[in-house]
């Protein structure tokens, strides 16, 4: 039944999993989010949330990933036999369907500002046509939909191709070239005349501005982008090596996540107080604001160029990910395979995401909760199903599963590992729950 594929080299998962952290979550969510919360106060507690909550969640994936060496939804009836757990899996594939409805049309988006770069389309306008541009292109029907289409393409021509001829092969070449771009923008912001105040913005945290609303809100994004608790680093770990040392996995992919979202801050504010703009400008920042930043330099072509074929890898090697949720599943449960259950999830997603593009402009009455159909896939799966998932995912490590399982799988069998288990496994068992039923509570005004 199904693949027993795992990726070909050491290199390959870090890349992967990498890739699938490092997505629009870090450089295009991230310093909105930042900008709006706060700034310094944000980042600061975002930090605290990837040590206390992310490791912790991203080693419990892991463990039930590659000790059932199974999708979401069969890797907790193997571990579990006969029980509910397997709903988790379910909340997870749920939960990546929503992200990808609305994910796919910001990639499609990235994909024509890359486009209009590269055709020197960019240069030459007021921040107001930006602006004017910017709308007028979301809510339209046809063109959003076609780049959307087409980045669902390249992701089909990934996906079927394979874990390791695929999706390995592809982070291998893409991620290289993402931290190099992103290294080189670091150089010529903190160049720029005038950068210091961005980054005093950025770097400085206010304490009066973190609200129980912030600490939910950094919550969300440090899952979000983690990519946790909906079973993406279920599958990807059930692909690793019996002698990847997992904790240092985990550790490293916080670490290069984290990296990029401060660099991407390191990047956008400078930039953007320089120009004297605004940095609250929310989802709009990447898309309106940067392109007048980049105009206000020589070889502004360059720029926007290289800046979007960023976002584009960034937002690949994530879509990629979180269709592998799904397609490994219906691999597993209904043995399809791998190119037919890619086009069944190619199909589902081009109806959704038509749909969430749509409900931007011409269907932007239809409202739940409110929230436009884009916004309402957002918020509902960032903010809310993917703590659940992470809460649910470290009780069941904590309280249910047999711990010798999870010390075999987190210390390799090493004993010298044995006291950092400990400590990974109080957090946990512990930590992990209450500290996001916590943060609910307050978020939502209980406590
Ligand atoms: N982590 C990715 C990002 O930051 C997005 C993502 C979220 C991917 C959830 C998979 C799962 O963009």
């Amino acid at each position: 039944m199904g693949e027993h594929v795992k990726f070909a080299t050491k290199l390959g998962i870090i890349a992967t999993t990498v890739g699938s952290a490092v997505g629009l979550g870090n450089i295009w969510r991230f310093p909105y989010e930042a900008g709006m919360n706060g700034g310094g106060a944000f980042l600061m507690v975002y930090i605290l949330c990837v040590l206390v909550l992310g490791i912790p969640v991203m080693c419990a994936e892991f463990i039930i990933g590659r000790h059932s060496k199974s999708d979401t939804v069969d890797a907790f009836r193997k571990l579990r036999p006969g029980s509910r757990w397997h709903y988790i899996g379910y909340i997870g594939i749920l939960a990546s369907v929503l992200i990808l409805g609305y994910y796919l049309v910001i990639s499609g988006w990235t994909l024509e500002y890359l486009f209009r770069a590269i055709t020197n389309d960019l240069a030459g306008k007021t921040a107001a046509e930006f602006r004017a541009e910017q709308n007028a292109f979301i809510q339209s029907d046809l063109r959003p939909l076609l780049w959307t289409y087409i980045f669902l393409f390249i992701n089909y021509i990934v996906l079927s191709r394979g874990v390791q001829k695929g999706i390995e092969k592809m982070s291998n070449i893409l991620m290289p070239l993402l931290f190099v771009i992103l290294l080189v923008f670091c150089v010529r912001s903190l160049t720029l005349p005038g950068s210091s105040e961005g980054l005093s913005f950025f770097l400085h945290p206010d304490f009066s501005k973190i609200t129980p609303q912030v600490i939910i809100r950094a919550m969300g994004q440090a899952f979000f982008s983690l990519s946790l608790g909906m079973g993406i680093l279920i599958t990807y770990s059930s692909y690793f090596t019996a002698k990847t040392h997992l904790i240092k996995t985990a550790t490293t992919v916080a670490i290069l996540d984290t990296s990029v979202a401060i660099l991407s801050g390191i990047i956008i504010f400078p930039a953007v107080f320089s120009c004297g703009l605004d940095p609250v400008a929310g989802p709009d920042l990447v898309f309106v604001t940067l392109p007048n930043v980049f105009n206000q330099m020589p070889v502004s072509a360059l720029w926007s160029t290289l800046f979007f074929l960023l976002l584009t890898v960034a937002a690949l090697t994530s879509t990629v990910s979180l269709f592998e949720v799904s397609i490994a599943f219906l691999i597993n449960y209904l043995n399809m395979s791998r190119k037919k259950a890619t086009r069944i999830m190619m199909l589902v997603i081009a109806v959704l995401s038509t749909v969430s593009s749509l409900s931007i402009g011409s269907w932007s009455d239809i409202r739940i909760f409110g929230k436009t159909l884009f916004d309402a896939c957002d918020y509902f799966s960032a903010i809310i199903l993917l703590p659940v998932g992470g809460l649910l995912i470290s009780i069941f490590i904590g309280w249910f599963l047999k711990k010798n399982i999870s010390r075999e799988e987190l210390t390799n069998r090493n004993k010298l590992h044995e006291p950092l288990f400990s400590a990974i496994f109080f957090c946990i068992k512990y930590i992990a729950p209450i500290i996001i039923i916590l943060i609910f509570l307050s978020g939502f005004g209980i406590i």
